[in-house]
């Protein structure tokens, strides 16, 4: 990093970042002098709000959500009960392991996975055990074989969550199926029936509403009839602005009182000004507008970034890369044989070249033997479209530069 921060002409395919020049600042600005302009509005912003967060925006969720699920309104099961505002979802991922988990019990997620969250778990001392993807997501053959290995073992009620990213994933891109949401849900559900053991989904939607194509599915919330075993997670940071810093969490009733709990001992309730301001952009449809607006310039971002890799890598053999129909990030293998890490040729190359990105080793736990180290995380979502082209580009010849490279792909032209 600090290589990389000495040289000011450095591309970083790296950071989780937004797009900088979209960031709604005029529509901030109309929200604020809207919530400022009454002084009753005004006063009651700048106060304490409550731990659970501000009403008609935790209303506004329940709907909203709702909309995105196409659960029309007379078969709508959510109240307040339902729902609580966070500091971004990345709180909601802390509180819930402090509030479920115990050191030695066991947590399933993707692999790879949002490795932030792999810390996060690390924190609590939790068994991570993780299930591989394919271009359906989380592979849920997979899983429902992990957890009889696991019940075999005698430790089923030991696993207490299952994480998984399921729109547009952090770091591969990737989606999960309509059909393996529907077999998700049915594991958990025919554990529930047989074992009496609850085993909760942390649903992570964060990048739900960063769809380029294909069709909407169906939350795994909204799939569980019992609304006894997800847990959804939702962010004002990724379609709208991480500075506001505001998430939300769509949950089980039994969970809101310990979570209030919980929260309240943290900060008794989260950022009450942003609060306000979310509450005027939704209502007025700046952020629906806005959202529209995103998804048509990170899909021009997304579509370069796949054109510049057909065009620099698509001619090399045993390098693959995933095709995101939203989100912000391309997932990239390249030969076994060309690592990526930190301390790699590969990266001391690219640096070299000026371009950084996330080495995949990162996104996952080494439960299923070594992780592998061959792969990356590439972001289109901070840099322009000029840098993903050059990024791209410096991304090949730090490639050629490495001679392990060079003997491992074989170039098919
Ligand atoms: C998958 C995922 N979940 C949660 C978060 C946390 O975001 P925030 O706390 O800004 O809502 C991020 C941020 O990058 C993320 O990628």
């Amino acid at each position: 990093m600090e290589v990389a921060l000495s040289n000011p002409k450095l591309i970083s395919l790296a950071a989780g970042f937004v797009d900088t020049d979209s960031l709604p600042v005029e529509e901030v600005k109309a929200a604020i002098d809207v919530v400022l302009g009454h002084p009753q509005q005004a006063k009651l912003a700048l106060q304490y709000g409550t731990t659970q967060g501000h009403p008609p925006l935790l209303d506004w969720i329940i709907q909203h959500v709702s909309q995105l699920d196409r659960i029309p309104s007379e078969k709508q099961t959510l109240s307040r009960k339902n729902v609580v505002l966070t500091t971004g979802s990345q709180q909601l991922l802390y509180l819930l392991s402090e509030m479920l988990l115990d050191t030695g019990d066991i947590v399933i997620t993707e692999s790879p996975s949002y490795f932030v969250y792999h810390s996060v778990l690390a924190g609590v001392g939790v068994n991570v055990l993780t299930v591989p993807m394919d271009n359906q997501g989380m592979d849920t053959s997979e899983l429902r074989r992990l957890l009889e290995r696991i019940e075999r073992a005698g430790e089923l009620h030991r696993v207490k969550l299952i994480y998984t990213v399921d729109y547009f994933q952090n770091p591969t891109g990737l989606t999960l199926s309509a059909a393996r949401r529907q077999e998700l849900i049915e594991i958990v559900h025919h554990i529930a029936q047989n074992s009496q053991h609850r085993i909760l989904i942390l649903e992570d939607a964060a990048y739900r509403e960063l769809r380029y194509e294909g069709e909407e599915l169906p939350s795994l919330r909204s799939l569980d009839h019992t609304g006894q075993h997800v847990i959804y997670a939702g962010t004002f940071s990724k379609p709208l602005s991480p500075g506001l810093k505001t998430g939300y969490a769509i949950l089980p009733e039994d969970l809101l009182e310990p979570l209030l709990r919980l929260k309240g001992n943290h900060d008794f309730g989260s950022n009450h000004f942003s609060q306000h301001v979310l509450t005027q952009l939704v209502t007025s449809g700046a952020y629906s507008q806005h959202v529209e607006k995103l998804r048509t310039i990170y899909k021009e971002k997304r579509d370069v970034l796949l054109q510049s890799l057909e065009e620099h890598f698509g001619n090399l053999s045993g390098v693959s890369w995933t095709q995101p129909r939203g989100g912000m990030f391309v997932w990239m293998s390249l030969p076994i044989d060309m690592p990526t890490s930190p301390d790699s040729p590969f990266l001391k190359a690219a640096l070299k070249e000026g371009v950084l990105y996330i080495p995949g080793e990162f996104g996952h736990v080494s439960d299923r033997g070594p992780a592998p180290t061959h792969e990356m995380r590439l972001s289109f979502g901070s840099a322009t479209l000029e840098q993903i082209r050059e990024g791209i580009r410096r991304l090949r010849q730090a490639f050629d530069s490495v001679p392990c490279g060079q003997q491992a792909a074989t170039s098919l032209n």
